[in-house]
């Protein structure tokens, strides 16, 4: 039914987690994709070999968004290789684990998760919004902890504070050029990122305290960013879509 050929992608964090949950079903939806990544190049390469086993382009390129530089040059190839973009997904980003209050988050930490998570996202959409094709797509993938804030994790929810709001504006600016920017807002998803806090807490703690008794896998944030990337979604922009299981419910 969602049907993206010819529609070029890029996804920054694909090489795991909800970043190649959302580069294979893309794919799978007929789109290119371009897979961002930071370090895990044979993690990376893989999804990429994966995606083109199903007929469509993909590739892979390491880059260090959190920087203007790298930002700049993972858009610059993903336009190179596949020819222009209609579709970006920003789902990088990183979860600092260690439980600090707000009165001890030293300057080190909070500027590291702004530069991880709000930079990254400024840089790669901004290149983004300069070349994206009329009737293109964004989405920002933030989080239940920008919606809510998250005790003892205080740099992380106003990381995605920032870019719940950045969402906003965005997409009133790009309106004009019928594009539409959204952002998809997990709640707990069974990945890497938060391996330790899971292991620690127990899945089933965690499952008990979600409405829908269950938590996140990967595919299941994929979907949702996906149909926001679809002509089904043509009529909503700054939309900020939370996939939680019901743990939160706000817009
Ligand atoms: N998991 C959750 O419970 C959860 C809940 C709410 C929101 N989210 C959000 O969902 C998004 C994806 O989370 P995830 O759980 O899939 O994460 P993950 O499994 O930890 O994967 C993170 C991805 O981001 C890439 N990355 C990180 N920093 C980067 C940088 N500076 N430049 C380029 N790439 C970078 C990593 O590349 P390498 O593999 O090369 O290191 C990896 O591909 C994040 O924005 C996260 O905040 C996650």
């Amino acid at each position: 039914m969602i049907d993206l050929r010819g529609k070029r992608a890029l996804v920054t964090g694909a090489s795991r987690g909800i970043g190649a949950a959302t580069a294979r079903l893309l794919a799978r939806a007929g789109a290119d994709v371009m897979i961002g990544y930071r370090a895990r190049a044979a993690d990376a390469e893989r999804v990429a070999a994966e995606l083109r086993a199903t007929g469509v382009n993909a590739f892979a390129r390491a880059a260090d968004i959190s920087t203007r530089e790298g930002a700049e040059s993972l858009v610059g190839a993903a336009v190179a290789e596949l020819g222009g973009l209609d579709l970006f997904v920003a789902n990088a980003g990183v979860w600092p684990a260690a439980e600090v209050g707000v009165v001890d988050i030293d300057d080190t930490r909070w500027l590291n998760t702004m530069r991880e998570n709000v930079d990254s996202v400024f840089y790669t959409s901004r290149a983004v919004a300069r070349i994206i094709s009329r009737g293109g797509r964004i989405v920002l993938v933030s989080s239940t902890a920008g919606q809510r804030g998250e005790p003892f994790h205080a740099d992380y929810g106003a990381s995605k504070g920032a870019v719940i709001s950045f969402t906003k504006s965005l997409a009133l600016e790009l309106a004009p050029r019928d594009v539409t920017v959204n952002s998809v807002a997990p709640g707990w998803v069974d990945t890497e990122m938060v391996a330790e806090p899971m292991a620690q807490e127990g899945k089933a703690t965690i499952s008990g305290s979600i409405p829908l008794g269950r938590i996140a896998t990967a595919e299941d944030i994929a979907g949702p960013i996906v149909f926001l990337c679809s002509p089904l979604a043509r009529h909503i922009t700054g939309e900020i879509l939370n996939v939680n299981g019901g743990s939160v419910l706000c817009g």
